[in-house]
Parts: structure tokens; C-alpha cells; sequence
């Protein structure tokens, strides 16, 4: 099995983090292809930089936690390649940030590979974002991913490949900042930032990474030819992707099959097994339609229980009960070939747990996710109660083990979807899992 794709089911949040790493343990690259900092994957792992005198002591295991934002889970693995794609908007101070964490927990220097063809995300992209008012209109992430994307798309963005030509890259600095200005003229903090000061400080820094630049097509695609493993992290979700999301409550990228062959320039017949990475229950961060959406105090609960709090923003996830006819849709766009199902065991305390598998529209019920936004604002939950199992999970490691009603929730699922689950996780560590 040489390439991997692991992608959001749902509105991000599913766990993918944990899943590309634990795939990638045997894996020469991990990449990513769409977004930038907006994502936050948060993985636990079982080993940190130990030093010589330690390591003779035999103290060579620990738990720790690292959040990624821009570096694949992958990377964590001593031989895994992390690859940062094309389709991606890098904020050069976070890369040079993240880097320097991986160095303090890695006892070899952190392999990445950077896409010359990703785009920049500069310190005045934050700003307009603000001055747009996005964040309180979609519920952003603040950290400028929509006008740095924006700047792509209307075909004046900034790419890595500029940082190799210090002209080039000082000319479109100064353009694009001179735009802005005039756009957004009124504004202190815009016009407090100097072009020439600014090109200065990002020439510096990329100074850091720039040997990390390199042809991404060709050594990926080459790594397929020699049938090396290749996993592909997604960040956001499928309802979160530009085309396929609840537009306009979506992010600015790709995050479904698709943005593998835009992101990362590998064609999607290439991949071999497609997994969908979804929470057994719902979340959702920033504004916009959530029809299963538990406004009550089994939404707390499962907040609670759940820790729903972003890793990037620690804003509180909004919560609710799994949706199936968001799941399905999610899985005829991606093509799914199994599933992971994240978080059981944040269920174990309900003695009823509430799954849709239809809308109500009017007096119709609806079965396919609504091709509509304002369809989709009118819908209610047609819900099916399963019966909870009200037992601790986290000690589980076999599907066997899990009791019956787990079982029935998991089968419950592979049968409405038609798609297996291949991966349950039970707790937070990289070690709570059941490989079914
Ligand atoms: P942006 O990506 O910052 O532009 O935010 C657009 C929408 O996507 C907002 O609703 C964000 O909360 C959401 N979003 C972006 N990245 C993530 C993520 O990694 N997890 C969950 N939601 C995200």
C-alpha cells in the first residue's frame, strides 16, 4: 500500500492528526496539501529528545503532546519526510516557530520539504482579515488564511520560489502591500507596516528553510514510482472545503480528494486507500448550519467529556450528535475506502445516543445532503436512537471487547455508509486504538 490519503469527514476536528501519525510510523512522507495555520492537529506520542546520559540510563520513553499547524503529524517519526504542498499558504514566523519545536523534541533534524509553488501568508493578511470583518462574520480562525488565498487566486499571491529571488519577491511585496494600503487606507496597523522592513525580516528568516524548497511534484511522485509510503494529512473537512462545504462558512482550500492532485500534484488515481476521519459524534468551530447541532446539556456533556476546545483558537467546539446524511455525502465526494471513527469513548455515558440519518424539509424527509445553504439552515434532525452501553472503553483493544451496543453503533454506521471501519479510537493517547 503506497499512498494514503487521511481526510476530514466532518467539519474538522476529527482526529486526523492522530491517524496520519500512526500511519506514518512506517512511512516515508507525510504531507500536507490545502490550508495553513487554521489547522491545529494535536497528536500524543510515547517518545521525546532524550539526551545521551538519559538515554544510557534507559529513560528513553515519555509521554508527550505536540500540536502541528503547518508541519504533517508524520514528521514527528525519526524517518518520516514531512512535505508541505503546494496548496498550502505558509506564515513563514509559524514554520520557523514549528520547526524549532520539532527540533527540541526530535533527536534528528526534522526532514521537510517545502512546495516552491506554496503561497506566503504575510503578517498583513491577519489584518485585512480583521478589517474585512471575517472573523466575526464566518467565525475564522483569524489568522489570515482567506486573503492570503485570496491573493492567490486573483493571481498576485507570494510563493515560496519568489524567496529565492530577493528582487522578485521585495517588487511583490511592495505592490501588494502598496494595494492594500490603498484599499484599506484608514487603517493604523496596515499602514504601520513597512515594505522594505518586512521583505527584510521574511529574507532573513526564509534564510532558515530555503534549502527546504525543493521540486515536491517530482519527489513525490518519484517516491510513488519506487512504491514508498506515502501518507496525505487533510486539515479542515469535507464540509469545510471551498467547493463542497457549507459555503460561505467554509475555509479557503481544498480538503477533500480533490486538493491532493491541486495541492500537492499527485494524481488522486494514485492513492490507494481513502480514509475518512470522523468523530463518533458531531463538532463544529465558527459560524454556519449544524443541523445535529445539541444545544442543551448533553451538548455540554459532550463538550465536556470531550474537551471540544480548539487547538488552535481554544475557542469551545460547538456540539452535537453524529450525521450520517453529512457523512454519506462526505463519502460519495471523497470515495472513502474505510473509516476511522474517532472518540468513542466520549459516548460511554449516554444510555441513548441520537444518530440522523435523514433531515426533515418542510413535510419532506431528505436523505441527500442538500445542494442549497438555505436548505440545508432549514433542516432538522430526523433522529434514530441507538442504545448507548454506559461502560468505560478505553482499555479496549480488540472490537471484540468493545460491549455489544459499542458494536452495534460501529455496525450502525459500515451499514448506512456501505464503507468498513478500519480504525476506532478509545481514548487520547497513540495507543488507545482498535484496529478493526
Ligand atoms: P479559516 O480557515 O480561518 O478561514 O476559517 C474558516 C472556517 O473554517 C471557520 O469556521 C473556522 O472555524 C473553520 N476552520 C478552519 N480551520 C479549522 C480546523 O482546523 N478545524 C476546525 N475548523 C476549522
Amino acid at each position: 500500500m503506497a499512498a494514503i490519503a487521511v481526510l476530514g469527514a466532518q467539519w474538522g476536528d476529527e482526529g486526523k492528526g492522530k491517524v496520519a501519525h500512526l500511519l506514518s510510523e512506517d512511512a516515508e512522507f507525510c504531507v500536507r496539501f490545502n490550508g495553513g495555520t487554521n489547522a491545529g492537529h494535536r497528536v500524543i506520542f510515547t517518545k521525546i529528545k532524550v539526551s545521551a546520559a538519559e538515554r544510557r540510563g534507559g529513560a528513553v520513553t515519555e509521554e508527550g503532546e505536540f500540536k502541528f499547524h503547518l508541519v504533517p503529524s508524520g514528521a514527528l517519526h525519526e524517518h518520516c519526510t514531512g512535505v508541505l504542498g503546494n496548496g498550502m499558504v505558509i506564515d513563514p514566523r509559524a514554520l520557523i516557530n514549528e520547526i524549532e519545536a520539532l527540533r527540541s523534541i526530535k533527536d534528528e533534524e526534522p526532514q521537510l520539504f517545502i512546495s516552491p509553488r506554496a503561497h506566503l501568508l504575510l503578517p498583513y493578511h491577519p489584518i485585512i482579515e480583521e478589517l474585512a470583518g471575517a472573523a466575526s462574520e464566518i467565525g475564522t480562525t483569524s489568522k489570515g488564511i482567506g486573503p492570503a488565498y485570496g491573493d492567490k487566486i486573483q493571481r498576485h499571491g507570494i510563493t515560496m520560489a519568489d524567496l529565492l529571488f530577493e528582487d522578485v519577491f521585495r517588487e511583490k511585496l511592495r505592490r501588494n502591500l502598496e494595494r492594500e494600503k490603498q484599499l484599506w487606507g484608514r487603517d493604523s496597523t496596515l499602514s504601520k507596516l513597512k515594505a522594505d522592513a518586512l521583505a527584510d525580516e521574511i529574507l532573513e528568516l526564509s534564510g532558515s528553510f530555503r534549502e527546504r524548497i525543493v521540486d515536491t511534484v517530482k519527489l513525490l511522485n518519484q517516491a510513488l514510482d519506487e512504491g514508498k509510503k506515502v501518507i496525505f494529512e487533510g486539515a479542515q473537512g469535507c464540509l469545510l472545503d471551498i467547493d463542497f462545504g457549507t459555503y460561505p462558512y467554509v475555509t479557503s482550500s481544498s480538503a477533500t480528494i480533490g486538493g491532493i492532485g491541486v495541492g500537492a500534484g499527485v494524481s488522486p488515481r494514485r492513492i490507494e486507500k481513502i480514509i475518512g476521519v470522523t468523530k463518533a459524534y458531531t463538532t463544529r468551530v465558527g459560524s454556519g448550519p449544524f443541523p445535529t447541532e445539541a444545544r442543551d446539556a448533553l451538548g455540554e456533556r459532550l463538550q465536556l467529556k470531550g474537551q471540544e476546545f480548539g487547538t488552535t483558537t481554544g475557542r469551545p467546539r460547538r456540539c452535537g450528535w453524529l450525521d450520517l446524511v453529512a457523512l454519506k455525502y462526505a463519502s460519495q465526494i471523497n470515495g472513502f475506502t474505510e473509516l476511522a471513527v474517532m472518540k468513542l469513548d466520549v459516548l460511554s455515558e449516554f444510555s441513548e445516543i441520537p444518530v440522523t440519518i435523514s433531515y426533515r424539509y418542510k413535510n419532506e424527509l431528505l436523505e441527500d445532503f442538500p445542494m442549497a445553504l438555505p436548505i440545508l439552515e432549514r433542516c432538522e434532525p430526523a433522529y434514530e436512537k441507538l442504545p448507548g452501553w454506559q461502560e468505560d472503553i478505553s482499555h479496549c483493544r480488540e472490537f471484540s471487547e468493545l460491549p455489544t451496543n459499542a458494536q452495534r453503533y460501529i455496525r450502525f454506521i459500515e451499514e448506512q455508509l456501505g464503507v468498513p471501519v478500519s480504525l476506532i479510537s478509545v481514548g487520547p493517547a497513540n495507543t488507545d486504538n482498535i484496529f478493526k
